[in-house]
């Protein structure tokens, strides 16, 4: 029988169906010392965000086949130790399109109406009405930076307001949906809200520093639930007090929690605890994608989706 170890927060469906595959070790509380010394009696590990699956680990991993990532960044796993050894690297990306893109625009409308303010004051027994002017949406320009099924599909919710939409990804050519960018400083400039939906890789880290604020129009709001490494947070700190960002609404940080309290503080920021894929709905998809794909692999089959398919094919 496969033992499979399953280190982080996952939908009871998805245990269920994994227990009627293996024998499951279900702990979600584990250091990664302890996990280096017992993951060479599992066939296959799932995580989410929270485990990070080393080099160290994989490299003690003797019987390890398959590893599970929940989600859709695989940056918290070690894909290039998992190929040398062999051992494809799943996930499930499209589980929590719909969760992050509902977020996207709950957060675009927080900002422009400021409701997060407001509700605060309200509730301390401050009645602001006659002295609050809000933003629209419609008509204004929204940016997505990075273009894949989370992208897409705020585009088109964001179309159905009324927004014009301008997108950014070096990967996608053509878009029915949005115009888009070859040139990343002519896309920041034309845009009143900066969404990034990009994934983290050397490219995209720290790209929107200093350099980058400084050529946005004044006044654009900023959203980010991709990852927090993506934006230079103290370029985000000086954009926020020069006035060029009027609000920013962050779910993901350069250190999880966020180390950053002067950025987490400021009254125009909304700050989250990496909570965009955190419904029922998506927890459910992402977990149930991630276990057909682990005994996919662990019966021989080819997953729906891997990150490194290419050991599979030789
Ligand atoms: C993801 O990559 O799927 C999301 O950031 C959610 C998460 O890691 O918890």
């Amino acid at each position: 029988m496969y033992k499979i170890i399953v280190t982080d927060k996952l939908n009871a469906d998805a245990i269920e169906m994994l227990k009627g595959f293996g024998e499951v070790t279900y702990d979600t509380e584990i250091k990664s010392d302890e996990l280096k010394v017992i993951i060479k009696d599992f066939d296959a590990i799932i995580v989410r965000s929270r485990t990070k699956v080393t080099a160290d680990i994989i490299n003690a991993a003797t019987n390890l086949k398959v590893i599970g990532r929940a989600g859709v960044g695989v940056d918290n796993i070690d894909v290039k130790a998992a190929t040398s050894r062999r051992i494809p690297v799943v996930f499930s990306p499209g589980g929590s399109t719909r969760s992050v893109v509902e977020i996207a625009v709950g957060l675009m409308v927080a900002m422009a109406r400021d409701i997060v303010n407001l509700d605060n004051e309200t509730k301390k027994g401050i009645w602001l009405k006659g002295k609050v002017e809000g933003t629209e949406l419609h008509g204004k320009v929204i940016g997505i930076y990075g273009f894949g099924r989370i992208g897409r599909e705020l585009a088109k919710i964001c179309m159905a307001m009324g927004m014009k939409i301008h997108a950014y990804d070096p990967y996608v050519k053509d878009s029915d949906d949005a115009i888009l960018y070859n040139d990343f400083n002519k896309f920041l400039s034309e845009i009143d809200i900066l969404s990034v939906h990009a994934v983290l890789t050397s490219q995209t880290n720290h790209s929107i520093g200093t350099k980058e604020f400084n050529i946005m129009k004044k006044g654009i709001y900023i959203i980010n639930l991709a990852r927090g490494e993506i934006i230079d947070e103290n370029s985000l700190i000086n954009a926020i007090e020069s006035g060029i960002v009027k609000g920013a609404a962050l779910d993901v940080y350069e250190h999880e929690p966020p180390v950053n309290t002067k950025l987490v503080n400021f009254k125009n920021v909304i700050a989250l605890p990496h909570i965009g894929a955190a419904t029922a709905e998506a927890q459910k998809k992402s977990g149930t994608m991630i276990v057909k794909d682990v005994i996919a692999v662990l019966s021989g089959k080819k997953p729906e989706s891997c990150v490194n398919s290419s050991i599979l094919d030789g």
